[in-house]
């Protein structure tokens, strides 16, 4: 079921779809052509086949991006041995064959990604290459100081969790205390989704480190503008009071880099907190919206933990030898520190990734229910499922155009009451959407600087500087 209120489309003016489609997608796609090329060039035991597909990629995402400018038809993905390509051709079919100016924003955001990913699945030596791993290594590196601040101040949580100050002290006095570590860790988490790397083009690596650091977090408080996460904290807690035996947890996650690092802390907490006993990880299994997750992408958190050489951006070049050490002993031994105590709690996390092509389907989650019913029964064995980031947040509300004061448990459909499913958003706002607002908080900020004042367009939301955390009790 789709809802009857119509998505954000590319042919709006006032909406951040329209300048998506004209600025950052032709972008997006350059980048990924420069990261082909360089990786053609920097291989220097490649087979004639390897460089010959290689080139043959760049040329069908140059004639991508030829079509994207000059809005040509979308056309149909070819087939590329996935069976995920029909429900899309289908879908493409359904709307008419539009034109890349006047289509639904998330259908032809998802379709981009989807085509893309079909270049490389129709080779022999491609299958499997990450076109935004470059990028996503590169911005992690640039969040050095955010890391190490984050690292410390995790060692410090985790220390304290098990720690002996805790003794003497009644349950009630623990249990606020825990829940003042609790927000925080939230809160890190919250805004770890603010930089992901498909709006890096338009902020700069210091904006980004900016956006990391503690004192920001702070200051960024009272732009959380609908704060449920008392909630999930009530019910997390009422379920380790319950004695029930498995609790689980599960992250649907968005972004590497940072965010990732930011969810793996979270997902650690949980587990040492006792506050759940297992954590599941849902990542995507096709390069998707530049930055998110790849199960791969945990193997490199897990290299930046423990090895200093990949810190230096010269170890991207395979030629390199030598590579001179950028980060001091000091702080890889507080990375690796965190690495230890976190992969000890983790061991279940790496094995329960669970890739699902329903993340990186073209539709809302309002289809979960009869798109992928046996990862629908599944989530209803968890005590809460955290959706993270913009994109997760579109497919929840099925990117509509409800009133900002439209009920957050109403705008997710088939996810909200009754579902069975506890869903927890963790979203900075970096598109149109934005429901659960109270009366008059939409108005007061479109009329703040840069808001989007009587334009028509809800420009306060498209830039992450704002942040909703919304919950809705699908077993109550
Ligand atoms: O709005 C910009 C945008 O790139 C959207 O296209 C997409 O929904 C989102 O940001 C990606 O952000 P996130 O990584 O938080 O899902
Ligand atoms: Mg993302």
């Amino acid at each position: 079921a789709d809802p009857k209120t119509p998505q954000y489309r590319t042919d709006d003016p006032t909406s951040f779809a329209h300048e998506s489609a004209r600025a950052r997608w032709p972008v997006i796609i350059t980048q990924g052509i420069d990261d082909v090329h360089r990786t053609i060039w920097g291989s220097e035991h490649a087979s004639s086949d390897y460089i010959s597909e290689g080139k043959n990629i760049v040329a069908q995402m140059a004639a991508l991006k030829y079509e994207l400018q000059h809005n040509r038809e979308l056309s149909p993905i070819p087939d590329d041995g996935e069976p995920d390509i029909q429900a899309y051709n289908q879908e493409l079919e359904a709307l008419g064959t539009p034109k890349w100016h006047s289509v639904p924003w998330l259908y032809s955001e998802c379709y981009l990604y989807r085509r893309i990913s079909s270049m490389f699945k129709r080779t022999q030596n491609w299958k499997e290459y990450d076109l935004f791993g470059r990028q996503k290594r590169s911005t992690f590196r640039s969040s050095r100081p955010a890391v190490l601040e984050l690292t410390a101040r995790a060692k410090d949580i985790f220390t304290s969790l098990r720690g002996e100050e805790h003794l003497g002290k009644s349950d009630y006095e623990r249990e606020a205390a825990e829940k003042i570590l609790f927000k925080e860790i939230f809160e890190i988490c919250l805004w770890g989704n603010a930089t992901d790397l498909s709006l890096l083009t338009n902020l700069s690596y210091e904006d980004i480190q900016k956006l990391q650091g503690s004192e920001a977090r702070l200051a960024a408080e009272e732009n959380i503008v609908a704060n449920d996460l008392e909630k999930a904290w009530e019910v997390l807690k009422t379920a380790r009071r319950s004695g029930q035996k498995e609790r689980r947890v599960d992250i649907v996650l968005d972004n590497s880099g940072f965010e990732l690092f930011t969810d793996c802390v979270l997902a650690s907490f949980l587990i040492v907190s006792g506050l759940a006993t297992k954590v599941v990880l849902h990542p995507k299994s096709i390069p998707w919206f530049v930055s998110d997750v790849l199960a791969h992408d945990l193997d490199s958190l897990e290299d930046f933990m423990s090895k200093a050489s990949i810190w230096n951006p010269e170890s991207e070049d395979p030629k390199a030898s030598n590579i001179p050490q950028v980060i001091s002993d000091a702080e890889m031994g507080t990375l690796q520190f965190l690495h230890n105590r976190w992969f000890e709690g983790l061991a279940d996390v790496k094995d329960s990734l669970k890739p699902n092509l329903f993340w990186t389907a073209a539709g809302s989650f309002w289809r979960l229910p009869t798109s992928a019913p046996d990862l629908h029964d599944d989530l209803k064995k968890s005590e809460l499922v955290i959706f993270k980031g913009d994109l997760n947040y579109r497919k929840l509300t099925a990117d509509a155009q409800w009133p900002a004061t439209t009920p957050f448990t109403e705008a997710i459909g088939p996810l909200g009451p009754g579902s069975g499913i506890r869903v927890l958003a963790l979203r900075t706002c970096k598109a149109d959407v934005v429901v659960g607002l109270p009366e008059g908080v939409d108005e007061k900020l479109r009329a703040r600087e840069g808001g989007g004042g009587d334009t028509g367009a809800r420009k306060w939301a498209w830039t992450g500087k704002y942040a909703v955390v919304q919950f809705s009790d699908g077993k109550a």
